[in-house]
């Protein structure tokens, strides 16, 4: 039986910063921003909206009235979750109307979790072929004013509908993942902003793929002949790319340029979003899919990080007549129709934060937003 991902789109807040705007507030070449990180543009967002309703507006782009009959599980990855105890899946659940009989819960390791909780639905579906599993992996990427790691922010969810013969990527039965203790990227409970050390996440995040890509090719007997595409977590869109060129090395010059130009393709998205953490690598594929040169039938490798550290390598195979499955036009429509801010007033909206300590009522244009706070519970509008 096939299993993999059926359904999939993404979903940004509406609002942006320029890169340029940014690098001359923070007295930055703008080279820096746009060639040395890689990013254009950053998305933002206000303090009505979190992720539990960028996963709404992700997850209605895909599901069908049936769709929902048949989930029997609905699982959030994240590292920007709202509740230490209850999980944001529950409330999704809800506000999508899901039939009851299912499971709905929460999924954590930093990026990772998105591929986790992916892992975790097709071994569920690999047991329950009639049903349809839910995953939505969504995120705010906050670093600070000013701060190091400010360039790569950003905000938004994707969101995939897994279940038996998928109609866009099968995945295929391999993968290796690796865990290390290190501490590159972390938050401890009660910070605001993760620790960081920007420099080893790098260098761990370079070394986590050589380490996962060399097991691969020595478990699976392959090679980078074997895929007509890799995509990776994409923290900053110049990230994937380091550890891609160190990997690539070796190999003849047409073999270098043919996995590069898929990589561009892979990042079109990231460049005017900026860092998704757990939806970054299914942003890149949604991109990829959306922008790059591919056929039913090819091969694509996934790279999947998350600080701390836990990594993985996994492939699929393009299914007969996925292009028809992609919501390109909504995506670029959603981009295009972003409203830029000015650096006063992203500096604004970051530092407007909510406190659910007090009740109030919000107005947010934005279908599923934050309508009011009661006694420290955020009430969400709803469709
Ligand atoms: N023109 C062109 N390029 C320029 C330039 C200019 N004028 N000025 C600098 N650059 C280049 C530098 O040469 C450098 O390129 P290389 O990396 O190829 O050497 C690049 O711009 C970045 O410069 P710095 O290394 O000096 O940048 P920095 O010290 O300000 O920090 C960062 C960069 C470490 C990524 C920082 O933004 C950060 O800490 N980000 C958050 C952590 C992160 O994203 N880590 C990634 C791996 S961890 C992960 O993947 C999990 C996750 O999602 C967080």
């Amino acid at each position: 039986m096939n299993v993999g991902i059926d359904k999939i789109s993404f979903f940004v807040p509406p609002y942006y910063v320029d890169m340029t705007d940014l690098a001359l507030a923070r007295e930055v070449d703008p080279n820096k921003f746009h060639i040395g990180i890689g990013q254009d543009k950053m998305a933002v967002n206000k303090k009505t909206q979190d992720i539990v309703t960028f996963a709404a507006n992700a997850a209605k782009n895909i599901l069908t009235d049936e769709d929902k009959k048949q989930i029997d599980m609905v699982i959030v990855g994240t590292e920007s979750s709202i509740d230490e105890s209850k999980a944001s899946a529950v409330v999704l659940h809800r506000l999508l109307n899901i039939q009851p009989f299912a499971r709905a819960f929460e999924i954590k390791e930093a990026c990772y979790a998105g591929t986790a909780a992916l892992q975790y639905a097709v071994s569920h579906i690999q047991n329950h072929p009639e049903s349809k599993v839910l995953v939505v992996a969504s995120d705010i990427a906050k670093y600070g004013l000013a701060s190091g790691g400010e360039p790569t922010q950003g905000a938004g969810a994707v969101a995939m509908l897994v279940s038996a013969e998928p109609r866009i990527l099968q995945l295929n039965d391999d993968s290796v993942a690796l865990t290390q203790d290190i501490y590159d990227f972390w938050r401890p409970v009660g910070h605001d902003y993760p620790m960081v050390d920007g420099q080893l996440s790098n260098e761990t995040y370079i070394q986590a793929f050589q380490k996962v890509w060399d097991e691969y090719r020595r478990r699976y007997k392959k090679s980078f002949a074997d895929f007509h595409a890799l995509t990776f977590h994409i923290p900053y869109t110049k990230m994937g790319k380091k550890a891609l060129l160190a990997a690539l090395e070796n190999e003849p010059s047409e073999e270098q340029e043919r996995i590069l130009e898929q990589y561009e393709a892979s990042i079109v998205y990231s460049r005017q979003i900026g860092n998704l953490y757990t939806g970054s690598l299914y942003l890149g594929l949604i991109s990829l899919l959306e922008n790059g040169q591919l056929n039913a039938g090819d091969q694509v490798g996934l790279f999947s990080y998350g600080s701390g550290t836990v990594a993985e390598f996994f492939s699929g195979t393009l299914v007969d007549g996925y292009q028809k499955e992609l919501l390109k036009d909504r995506h670029q429509k959603q981009l295009t129709e972003r409203k830029r801010l000015s650096i006063n007033d992203y500096e604004e909206m970051f530092n407007d934060s909510l406190d659910v300590n007090v009740d109030k009522e919000y107005k947010d244009s934005l279908l599923y937003s934050i309508a009011t706070i009661s006694n420290t519970v955020r009430m969400y509008k709803e469709a």
